[in-house]
This record gives structure tokens, sequence and C-alpha cells, in this order.
């Protein structure tokens, strides 16, 4: 019994220690498993930063990557790793990357890091978008993290007037992003239905592309936790 209670006490230490870069670095090791060969698809942001650092030690068996930010093609091509113009490529097996927030049903929120129009389109392109993150982006609810909507820099008051209709209060990032656009960042937004929201929202004229990824959900979501990495298949 009082054996029990010291393993118990020691694996409680252990689930402590993880800092949240060490489950990023934990998860990006998780998903270089799904790397086998050919053109990889790469997110932006901190944990696909370490998804990178992972690639780079497998890079041989892949062709090159397609990057989701010109942040990410210069991390790729400092490893090395050729970097593909997606016009180029006919099509790829995985895409990976974190997300701001995911919920049960795989969709996510994304954009935190401003590319969130390249990630959706680098998405699109391919077979399995396996997300990944550490267990504090899952969520019940989308939109406590403010939601991003890229927007034509003219379009500005236009496009926060509409949001403003839809209940949230949009905020005008101090960014601009690899396409030369403002990111409005909507703050209070009631998201009970994703995917709705990301089509209502991609309707108002102006706007580029909004940081709901809910039509095109994850396939597989890589959660790091303290009990280890969980695997969710959609
Ligand atoms: C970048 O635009 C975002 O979509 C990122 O994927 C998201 O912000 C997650 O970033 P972190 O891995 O840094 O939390």
């Amino acid at each position: 019994m009082v054996w029990h209670h010291y393993k118990e006490f020691v694996k409680g230490l252990l689930k402590m220690a993880y800092t949240q870069d060490e489950l990023k670095q934990q998860v990006a090791k998780a998903a270089v498993e799904y790397v086998k060969e050919g053109i990889i698809g790469v997110g932006t942001g901190s944990t696909a930063n370490y998804f990178i650092e992972e690639l780079a030690k497998v890079k041989h068996k892949i062709d090159g990557a397609v990057a989701s930010s010109e942040v990410t093609a210069q991390r790729l091509r400092g490893h090395g790793i050729e970097v593909f113009d997606l016009n180029n490529i006919d099509g790829m097996d995985i895409y990976v990357d974190g997300a701001d927030e995911i919920t049960e049903h795989m969709h996510m929120l994304k954009g935190g890091g401003g590319a969130l129009t390249r990630e959706k389109i680098v998405a699109a392109v391919a077979k399995t978008f396996i997300c990944i993150c550490d267990e504090s982006k899952y969520v019940p609810v989308l939109g406590k993290f403010p939601l991003p909507v890229e927007v034509l820099p003219m379009a500005r008051s236009q496009v926060a007037r509409a949001l403003v209709k839809m209940g949230g209060q949009p905020v005008l990032r101090d960014f601009t992003t690899d396409n030369g656009n403002i990111i409005l960042d909507v703050h209070n937004l009631k998201i009970d239905d994703p995917v709705k929201m990301e089509a209502d929202i991609n309707q108002i004229v102006g706007v580029v592309t909004n940081g709901l990824f809910a039509a095109r959900p994850a396939n597989i979501l890589l959660l790091a936790t303290a009990d280890g990495v969980k695997t969710f298949k959609k």
C-alpha cells in the first residue's frame, strides 16, 4: 500500500515536470512517425517549428516540403529541406500543423501566427491533415481565442462593421500577412456552428479567409498530455 502511494506520488511529480515546450516537442516527434516519402506540407507556429526540427532528422526520406508561410520556408531551407511551390506539385499525403484551439470534432481555430490563408490552402491540397497540439489547445467549444480574419486593407472598416453585426468585437492586429493583407482578431464570437460561421465570414466582401478550419477539419489529432501523446482520428 505504501509502495503504491509512493509510485503514484512519483508519477504525479513526473506529470508536473513537463513544460508546454516539452509537450510540443513530444508531439512533434510523434508526428514525424507519419512521414514516409514525397512532399510534406508544413504549418506555422512554435509547435510546427519543433516538427521542422524533427523533419530535418529524416530529410533523406522525403523530396521536400511545401511551406505555409515565409517564416516556415526559411526554417525549412535553413535545415537543408527543399521548399516546393504549391503550384508545381500535384498533391501531398500529409500536412502537419498546430492550432490555437481544437475540439473533439476536429474543428480548429487557427491563425494566431497570422498564416491562416496559406495554411488553409496547403491543407486543402493534402490528403491527411495532422494537427499537433499540447492539451491546453483542446477545448469543448471554439472561440475563447479571438478568431483571426485576413482582410484586404481597403475593406478593413466594411468587414469590421459586418463582424460587429455578427456579434463579434474585431481588433486590428499590428501585422501584415505574407499576402500583404491585414488581420482582424475577432473577440467574443459565439461559435456554436463552426462550419456555418466559417462560410458566413468568408462571404463578407473583402475577407480573404478566416481562421476557422471546420469545413475541412483535421483527420488526425496528436495531443500531447501529461500521460503521453494521445491519437484521435476522424
Ligand atoms: C499560425 O498562423 C497558426 O495557425 C498556428 O498554427 C497556431 O497559432 C498554433 O501556433 P503554436 O504552435 O505556436 O501554438
